[in-house]
């Protein structure tokens, strides 16, 4: 019987830095309306042709392996979630794979958005459970500012989301007190076109079609969010899935020692705390620095909490998600 333990985690993410008050200066919107809605200072936007998706989560890799104590060659299996991959296909996994001269081991590409970090980690959790692999390299990044609509048309989505990565390695234990202790994964299609991006997709247009059409008045290319019915359905997943995984493994709330949900809205992240009546020092949020990095915001959240020595050894660590798809889920771990 194994259980899977984080052994090492890192992020990285890019040099510039893009304020609110820059953000004013393209499309009609203000630093207090943004803090106000969001608690979003500032994010990161790339701005060399070089920083990539792939890149970031490779960048971001290379710290995890070595925190680890592992060489690349230890790495069983790689797993990327994002919704922002550098290619329509092949997804970044074997992009990953390549670039840090892995075996030629199996790569998988997660695609669930701002869950994408919970369902790649439950993922990752089940292959070492059952004795398949050792160690899995899990990365979740995201390039949102190339696929942004930077006109006051695309304010309502555009000003939320920033670029990043973040990852952990997994590796097996044999002591089944610590580690995953569970993971909860759920979906409601019924909700899909509520925060989508629909194209490029194969769905309802041909190719040949979009080329010729050419039109930059074409909203579809751009990320679609009907904010208000996201953030409603939001609040009440995140509660409920985090209920799910301390009931599965007979915890309280109390029993939380860091709780460290998906930096979607410091709003959300703020109602869940008030809800379950935590304390400031046991939820973590830096979406006033990066913005919401979707896939990568649980990891890059979850260095920086590690870093600062707000994780330690024995503590109940709560990750949980919510996003497009929908799709929800949370991660209950013993450190
Ligand atoms: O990570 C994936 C999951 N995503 C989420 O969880 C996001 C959930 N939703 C939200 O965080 C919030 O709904 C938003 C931050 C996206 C929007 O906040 P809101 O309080 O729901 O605002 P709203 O969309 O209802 O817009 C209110 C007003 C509108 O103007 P009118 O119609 O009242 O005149 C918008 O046009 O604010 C306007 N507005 C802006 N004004 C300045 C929308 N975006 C902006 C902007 N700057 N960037």
């Amino acid at each position: 019987m194994y259980h899977s333990k984080i052994t090492g985690l890192g992020y990285y993410v890019p040099d510039n830095i893009v304020t609110n008050d820059d953000l004013s200066k393209i499309m009609d919107t203000n630093d207090e309306w943004i803090q106000e809605r969001t608690g979003i200072q500032e994010r990161r936007h790339v701005n060399t042709p070089e920083e990539t998706t792939t890149s970031m989560g490779v960048k971001a890799a290379k710290v995890a392996i070595e925190r680890a104590g592992l060489a690349t060659d230890d790495i069983d299996f790689v797993i990327f979630a994002t919704l922002s991959p550098d290619y329509y296909f092949p997804g970044p996994g074997v992009l990953v794979q390549r670039d840090l001269g892995l075996r030629t081991v199996g790569a998988l590409d997660i695609r669930n958005q701002c869950s994408g970090f919970v369902y790649a980690l439950s993922v990752a959790d089940q292959f070492i459970k059952t004795g398949m692999y050792k160690n899995i390299l899990v990365i979740g990044s995201e390039v949102h500012s190339r696929g942004l609509d930077m006109t006051t048309r695309g304010r309502g989505v555009s000003v939320i989301f920033g670029d990043g990565a973040g990852a952990a390695v997994l590796s097996r234990t044999e002591d089944t007190s610590k580690g995953i202790l569970s993971t909860h994964l759920h979906s409601e299609g019924q909700y899909a076109e509520e925060l989508a991006l629909v194209a490029p997709g194969m769905g309802k247009r041909w190719v040949t079609d979009i080329i010729k059409d050419n039109n930059p008045e074409d909203e579809s290319y751009y990320p679609h969010m009907n904010g208000q019915f996201v953030f409603k359905n939001a609040v009440v997943r995140f509660s409920e899935v985090i209920m799910e995984g301390l009931q599965a493994n007979n915890l309280q709330v109390s029993d939380i020692d860091m709780l460290i949900p998906h930096q979607a809205n410091l709003r959300i992240s703020q109602f869940i705390q008030q809800k379950f009546r935590l304390p400031d020092d046991k939820v973590y949020n830096n979406i006033q620095q990066y913005g919401n990095t979707t896939a990568a915001s649980i990891p890059i959240a979850l260095t920086e909490a590690w870093e600062k020595g707000k994780i330690k050894e024995g503590d109940v660590v709560v990750l949980a998600a919510f996003g497009s798809g929908f799709t929800w889920g949370s991660v209950i771990i013993r450190w």
